[in-house]
Parts: structure tokens; sequence; C-alpha cells
């Protein structure tokens, strides 16, 4: 009897504990782990594109020359080489394949093809070499195919999606506008909370509507410009074509892109609209007058600082004030979002200083409002961590300081004690300052 009971005994535990082991080791697919979600996967791997060859941004470059040159300045050619991408890559709680399935989202440019997750978790994706891989399709990040190549389901064939129309190109064409200006809010509008210290946390897509804007991501990211599609010695005729620099907060991926900031459309979303000036305070108003998103948007470690100094007739600092407009987070132990004194797509913001111990020798004032992409403390950070990172970013990481712009100066005001007479510094000008500027 005992013994039986003993048998039994064991042979349910053996029987739990096999179908433990089975949950945890069984291949659960990506789509039961994170259903509806477009980012799971990567775009499927695309074949030679007829007329071009491998659907490279570099062969695209062959003909559509003045894009590819402008697109090798953006962000989004950027995002794999990205110093700071690379450092949050590189940490141990990072489920890699999934920041790739945005930041180099097509299966070409892909080691490996991630078929399914053991036991359901997403730290442990199983993987199969990609026959298809192509290196330096990788490098290119978020490259020209990410929005304009599909493979046709029927022909199983590349294709080039279009916007305009009523052009004749050496290669296969649909055209679909809406797809290409909807094409933003995949990756530019997820929430989505992965655990208690990894949440996806960008609603640009969201705050735009919040505005009521009739205007798409592209009217404004991505300028009009009349020119030829395509290099002169194809001999085709000028058309409306779009600026393809994508250029958003004005703080690029490396100093040596400043310079194209403002040709490539930046422009700044706030403006200081009013200075009013009495005995005892000074008050002014921040509008965002040019982006119908919140400023800022995106990433939530953006965030602008606002400086007020007051100089003597020499133009030396005698007061200084400072505040912030953005975000504020808590990371550890659980993501939580503090505080939030964004900008809204239609509002404003205004900025009250006391004046109480005013320096009588002051004679004006210098505003400066800088948009923020990287903390001096995240920065320290990433340089003392710096051995996890790759081999080949490591140095570059250990250098972050000097290679990587933090900040830029995007609105600079001088107004004299009244607020009356005010000069603003040109755009142009405050960006051959930022590319010499370091920091935050
Ligand atoms: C051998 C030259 C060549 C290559 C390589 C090439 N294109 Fe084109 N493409 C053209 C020409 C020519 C046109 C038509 C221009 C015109 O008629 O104004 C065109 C038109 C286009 C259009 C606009 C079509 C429309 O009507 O809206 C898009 C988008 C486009 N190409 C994307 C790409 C992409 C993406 C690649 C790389 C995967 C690529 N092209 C590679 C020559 C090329
Ligand atoms: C849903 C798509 C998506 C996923 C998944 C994703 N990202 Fe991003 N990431 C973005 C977008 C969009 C931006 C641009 C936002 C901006 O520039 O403010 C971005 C920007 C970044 C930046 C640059 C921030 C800056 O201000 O320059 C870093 C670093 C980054 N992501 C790291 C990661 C890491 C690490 C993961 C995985 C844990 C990840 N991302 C997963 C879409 C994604
Ligand atoms: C496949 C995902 C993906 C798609 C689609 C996408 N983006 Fe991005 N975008 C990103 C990522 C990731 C970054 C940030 C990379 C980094 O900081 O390293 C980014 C950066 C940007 C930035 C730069 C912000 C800055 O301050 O430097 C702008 C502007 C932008 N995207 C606009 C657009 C627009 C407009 C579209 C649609 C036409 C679009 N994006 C489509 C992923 C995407
Ligand atoms: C993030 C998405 C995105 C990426 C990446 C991108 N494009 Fe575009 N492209 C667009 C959008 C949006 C349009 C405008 C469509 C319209 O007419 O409304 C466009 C338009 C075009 C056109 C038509 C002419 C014009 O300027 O409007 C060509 C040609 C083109 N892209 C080529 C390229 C090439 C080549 C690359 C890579 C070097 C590239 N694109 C990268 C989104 C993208
Ligand atoms: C009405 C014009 C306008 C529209 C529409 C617009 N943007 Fe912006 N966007 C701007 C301006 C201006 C800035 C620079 C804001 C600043 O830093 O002062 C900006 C900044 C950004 C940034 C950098 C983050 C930041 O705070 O600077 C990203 C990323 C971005 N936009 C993505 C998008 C996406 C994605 C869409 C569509 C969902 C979009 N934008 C629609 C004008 C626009």
């Amino acid at each position: 009897m005992k013994r039986y009971l003993i048998i039994s005994f064991s042979s349910v535990f053996t029987l739990l504990t096999g179908y433990f082991v089975f949950q945890s080791q069984r291949e659960v697919s990506l789509e039961e782990v994170f259903p509806g979600k477009i980012w799971v996967r990567p775009i499927e791997n695309l074949p030679d594109l007829k007329g071009v060859g491998a659907p490279t941004a570099r062969n695209c470059g062959n003909c559509h020359t003045e894009i590819y040159e402008e697109w090798k300045l953006s962000t989004h050619a950027n995002a794999l080489s990205d110093l700071q991408f690379q450092s949050e890559l590189a940490k141990p709680s990072s489920p890699k394949w999934i920041c790739l399935n945005c930041h180099i989202p097509i299966q070409n440019q892909r080691e490996t093809i991630v078929t399914s997750l053991r036991g359901g978790n997403y730290f442990e994706p199983i993987e199969i070499p990609n026959p298809k891989f192509n290196a330096d399709m990788k490098e290119e990040a978020i490259t020209c195919a990410t929005c304009h190549v599909r493979v046709d389901p029927n022909t199983k064939e590349s294709y080039v999606i279009g916007g305009s129309g009523g052009t004749s190109p050496p290669h296969p064409i649909q055209i679909n506008g809406e797809f290409l200006q909807n094409r933003c809010n995949d990756c530019h509008n997820e929430t989505y909370t992965l655990n208690e210290s990894l949440i996806c946390a960008f609603q640009t897509g969201t705050e735009l509507k919040l505005a009521d804007s009739q205007k798409t991501c592209a009217n404004c990211h991505m300028p009009e410009v009349k020119r030829s599609f395509v290099k002169p010695s194809l001999n085709r005729p000028n058309r409306n074509s779009h600026r393809h620099g994508f250029v958003g907060g004005g703080v690029p991926k490396s100093f040596a892109f400043y310079k194209d900031q403002v040709r490539l459309g930046y422009k700044p979303g706030i403006v200081l609209s009013k200075i009013s000036i009495n005995e005892e305070s000074i008050l002014l108003t921040i509008e965002n007058q040019f982006a119908s998103h919140h400023v800022t948007s995106g990433d939530p470690e953006r965030f602008y600082r606002l400086i007020l100094e007051g100089l003597n007739q020499k133009g030396e600092i005698l007061y200084q004030e400072e505040t912030k407009i953005g975000q504020e987070w808590e990371w550890s132990p659980n993501a939580k979002k503090i505080s939030d004194n964004r900008i809204h797509g239609i509002g404003s913001f205004e900025w009250k200083i006391d004046l109480k111990e005013r320096n009588p020798s002051i004679v004006r004032f210098r505003f400066q409002a800088i948009h923020v992409r990287l903390k001096n403390i995240t920065s320290d950070y990433m340089q003392q961590t710096a051995e996890i990172v790759p081999l080949s970013f490591r140095e570059k990481v250990r250098q972050i300081k000097d290679l990587y712009p933090h900040s830029s100066i995007v609105l600079e005001s001088i107004f004299d004690r009244k607020g009356k007479e005010r000069s603003d510094t040109k755009l142009e000008e405050l960006f051959k300052r930022n590319a010499k500027r370091k920091g935050e």
C-alpha cells in the first residue's frame, strides 16, 4: 500500500515536471505571444528587383542620386550604427531581435530568422540561419526598401511602391501614396509594456491626431522640392519631389551632419512668441507653432532646456535661470512616468521668472532653447559600461562625448530690459555653433 502511494506520487511528480519542461521548451509562435504586433516580424526576404538587383539603398542611389545622398545624412540611415542604440542593444535586458525589427526591419538585413520563442519567452528566440542575408544592406538600417519595396504575393517578385504615378521607371512599380504616408506610424506610434522596466513609448501619431492636424508626417519631415527624381543623365522631367533627410529635433547623429540640417528642412517646433517684463518678473510665452505633435515627441529621454541669462554692458553673465520642457521617467525598479509638461500640438508654455533680486547692472537678457537628445549622465554611464558593446563600436562609445552630438541650440533671442528691442540669432548661425558644441 505504502509502496503503491510512493509510486503514484512519483509518477505524478514526473508527469508534472515533464509537463513544465514541455511547456518551457515548447516552441510558441511569435503571433501567439504578441498578437497583432507588426514589429513581431521583419518584412519578408526581398528577392532582387528587376532592373535594379539587390534592393539596397546603394543600388537605388545609382539612379536616385540626390535622394540617396539626403537619406545617407538621416537618422534612419544611421539607426544601426547609432552609438546610443549599440549601447542599449548590448544590455542583457534588451530582447535584441525585437529592437532590430524596428531598427533593421527587413529580413535580408538579418543573419538569422526568428521562427518562434522557446516556452513563449521573448529572451529565448529560436533562430535558423538566413540564406538571403545581405551584410551591406544590414548596415543601411532603415533603408529605402523599408518603405518602398515589397513582394507581390502572386508573382513572388519584388516591386517598388511609389506615391506619384505617371512615371516610367526601369523597375516594377505600384502606386500607393497612402501606404507610404501611413508607414511612419508602424514604428513611430507604439506603446507597449514588455515587462516592468522595458517599454516602448512613442506616440507621435496619436499626438498628431490629438491636435486635429490635417498634415501627415511626410508633409513636414519630407519637404517638397521641384526636381528630377533621378540623376540628370537619365533626362527625366522635374516633378514634385520630397527631401529624404527626415530631419527631426535638429540633433543629428554626427557633428559632420550639422551643416545640412537646415537645408534638409530643419525648423524648431517652438517659437518665443511673447516677452512681457515688469518690475517683478519676466513672462516668456513659448508656442508650439510648427510641430502638430507634442514638443518634445518620440524618445521619452528627449527634452528642451530653456535658459535665461542676464547680461551686463560687457556681455558678462550676472544671472541665470533654467527650466525644462519634457517628460520625467523613473526606469528602475519599474518604468514609470513621473511628470510631463510637453507642449501639445496646439499649445503653449508660459515661463515666469521672478526678478525680485535683479542686479541693476543687467542691461539685456539672453534666451536660449536647447533641444537635448542625450543627457551627460546617460553618456557617462555608456562610457562606464562600454566593455559590453561589440568590439567594432567599443572605442567609439568610450569617446562618445567627442563623437556624438547630445544637444543643439535651436532658438536664441537677445532683448533689452523692457523686452522691446529684440534680436533673434539666425538658424544657420546657431547650427555653425552647434557643430562645435559638446554635451547637454
Ligand atoms: C536604373 C535606374 C534606377 C534604379 C537603380 C532605381 N530606380 Fe527608381 N526610378 C527610376 C526612374 C527612371 C524613375 C522614373 C522617374 C521619372 O519618370 O520621373 C524611377 C521612379 C521611382 C519612384 C517613383 C515612382 C512614382 O511614380 O511615384 C520610386 C518611389 C522609385 N523609383 C524608387 C526606387 C527604389 C526604392 C529603388 C531601389 C530599390 C530604385 N527606385 C532604383 C530609375 C531607377
Ligand atoms: C516599435 C518600433 C521600435 C522598437 C521595437 C524599438 N525601437 Fe528604438 N526607436 C524607434 C523609433 C521610432 C525611434 C525614434 C524616436 C526618436 O528619435 O525620438 C527609436 C529610437 C531609438 C533610440 C535613439 C533615441 C534618440 O533619442 O536618439 C535608441 C537608443 C533606441 N531606439 C533603442 C532601442 C532598443 C534598445 C530597443 C529594444 C529594446 C528598441 N529601440 C526597440 C522604434 C522602435
Ligand atoms: C521601420 C521603422 C520606421 C519607419 C517605418 C519610420 N521610421 Fe522614422 N525612425 C525610426 C527609428 C528607429 C528612428 C531613430 C533612429 C535612431 O535614433 O537611431 C527614426 C527616426 C526618425 C526621425 C528623426 C528624429 C530625429 O530627431 O533625428 C524622423 C523625423 C522620422 N524618423 C520620421 C519618419 C517619417 C516621416 C516616416 C514615414 C515616412 C518614418 N519616420 C518611418 C524608425 C522608423
Ligand atoms: C521612411 C520611409 C521612406 C524611406 C526610408 C525612403 N522613402 Fe522615398 N518616399 C517616402 C515617401 C513618404 C515619399 C512620398 C510619397 C508621396 O508622393 O506622397 C517618398 C518618395 C520617393 C520617391 C518619389 C519622388 C519624391 O521625392 O517624392 C522616390 C524616387 C523615392 N522616394 C526614393 C527613395 C530612395 C531611393 C530611398 C533610399 C535612399 C528612399 N526613397 C527612402 C518614404 C520613404
Ligand atoms: C506640422 C508639421 C509636423 C508634422 C505633421 C509632424 N511633425 Fe514631427 N516634427 C516637426 C517639427 C517642427 C519638429 C521639431 C520639434 C522641435 O524639436 O522643436 C518635429 C520633431 C519630430 C521628431 C523628433 C522629436 C522631437 O521632439 O524633436 C520625430 C521623431 C518626429 N517629429 C516624427 C514625426 C512623425 C512620425 C510624424 C507623423 C505621425 C510627425 N513627426 C508629424 C513637425 C511636424
